[in-house]
């Protein structure tokens, strides 16, 4: 009898590893099975296909990580019903099917960090009860509303290292449960009145690397549970004093590599006012502090808060030119002109 029928056969079982005994998992892969989950990662560069064949069904967590994986379709995980993680992070991805969530009604967390994402069609993550989204490392220039179902439940959304050049406000209509939103390493230059105003659960925002040069004195008035601010490496020149009104839980402040050449005293005030946490820190270094007698404020508050200050002694004087690099806190009463 001749063999060649058997071929298919042997097509079909030797895609999968054996290693588990009977347990499949695909080829250029590997799985772990515990009595609580499945958790399968494949990481083999070579790797072009969705490893559909011999995916666990009962699979939970999927993550492929750095392979040459251009397409991922609703079809691919209908194979994985119980899925609650999916990590894609660096592969080769520059769209998704907008029904791509159609059948994993248990995925919460969706992690797509690092492929070449530009274009994302509407609905696209309407159809799981994601909590968190992580975009980061895409070419993302534009995010639509339609992205996410009105009664979203997200509570983490991660944008940084895209392409936007304006916040995504309408969007922000639908995230009233948002705690941490990462805008960081975008071209972001304005961040207008109300534009925050949906998240009133927020707690970390990061606005760090944009092109921010100005912020509305009411940027945060609706968003009063800000643990962690992120403004560093920005264009910031000044800060609106009502700024941190009613951020009564802020713990850390990062004002770092902009162009503040003042800061109000109201600010300040702010900082360190009986109301504020106790476990604050504020980062005001690398900003070209101007040392003429309004720094007397900036130069007060450090002596009596130099503990709340990262890097306090990095806080130098830009100008005038007879105080150039030197800290603002060492500065004596009569260079201050007391
Ligand atoms: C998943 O399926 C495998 C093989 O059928 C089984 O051994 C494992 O216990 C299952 N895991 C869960 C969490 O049900
Ligand atoms: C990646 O996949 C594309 C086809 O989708 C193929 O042309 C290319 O050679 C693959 N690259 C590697 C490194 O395997
Ligand atoms: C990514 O996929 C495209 C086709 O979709 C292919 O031309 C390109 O070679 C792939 N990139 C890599 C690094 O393999
Ligand atoms: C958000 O959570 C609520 C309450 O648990 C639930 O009714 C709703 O369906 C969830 N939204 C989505 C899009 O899953
Ligand atoms: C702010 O945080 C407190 C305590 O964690 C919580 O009870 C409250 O609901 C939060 N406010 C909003 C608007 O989410």
């Amino acid at each position: 009898m001749s063999t060649w029928f058997l071929l298919p056969l042997c097509v079909l079982t030797c895609c999968c590893s054996r290693s588990n005994g009977a347990l499949s998992c695909p080829d250029m892969c590997t799985c772990h099975f515990s009595s609580s989950d499945t958790k399968v990662v494949c990481s083999d560069d070579s790797l072009s296909q969705f490893p559909s064949d011999c995916l666990p069904g009962n699979t939970t967590s999927l993550s492929i990580q750095s392979t040459n994986l251009s397409t991922i379709t609703a079809n691919h995980l209908q194979a994985t019903p119980l899925l609650n993680e999916l990590q894609l992070y660096y592969n080769n991805l520059s769209t998704l099917p907008s029904d791509l969530l159609r059948a994993v009604p248990h995925l919460h967390t969706l992690d797509l960090t690092g492929n070449h994402l530009h274009f994302l069609p509407p609905y696209v993550f309407s159809h799981a009860p994601l909590r968190n989204l992580v975009l980061k490392n895409n070419l993302i220039s534009g995010v639509d509303a339609d992205w996410l179902p009105d009664n979203s439940n997200l509570t983490w959304l991660d944008l940084s290292g895209n392409h936007l050049t304006a916040v995504p406000t309408a969007l922000f209509q639908k995230l009233r449960h948002l705690k941490n939103l990462d805008l960081s390493h975008n071209r972001l230059e304005k961040l207008l009145a109300g534009a925050l105003n949906p998240l009133s659960s927020l707690e970390r925002l990061n606005l760090e690397g944009n092109q921010l040069s100005a912020l509305d004195p009411s940027a945060f008035r609706n968003t009063p549970n800000l643990t962690h601010l992120f403004l560093q490496e920005n264009q910031l020149e000044r800060l609106p004093p009502t700024l941190l009104q009613g951020l009564h839980r802020l713990e850390f402040l990062f004002l770092n590599l902009n162009r503040l050449g003042h800061i109000s005293n109201t600010l300040l005030e702010q900082l360190s006012s009986p109301w504020t946490s106790n476990h604050l820190w504020v980062a005001f270094s690398q900003n070209p502090w101007v040392c003429d007698k309004k720094v007397e404020d900036l130069w007060k508050w450090l002596q009596k808060n130099q503990k709340k200050a990262f890097l306090a002694d990095d806080i130098r004087c830009a100008s005038p030119e007879s105080l150039k690099e030197r800290s603002v806190m060492s500065l004596t009463d009569s260079e201050l002109g007391l």
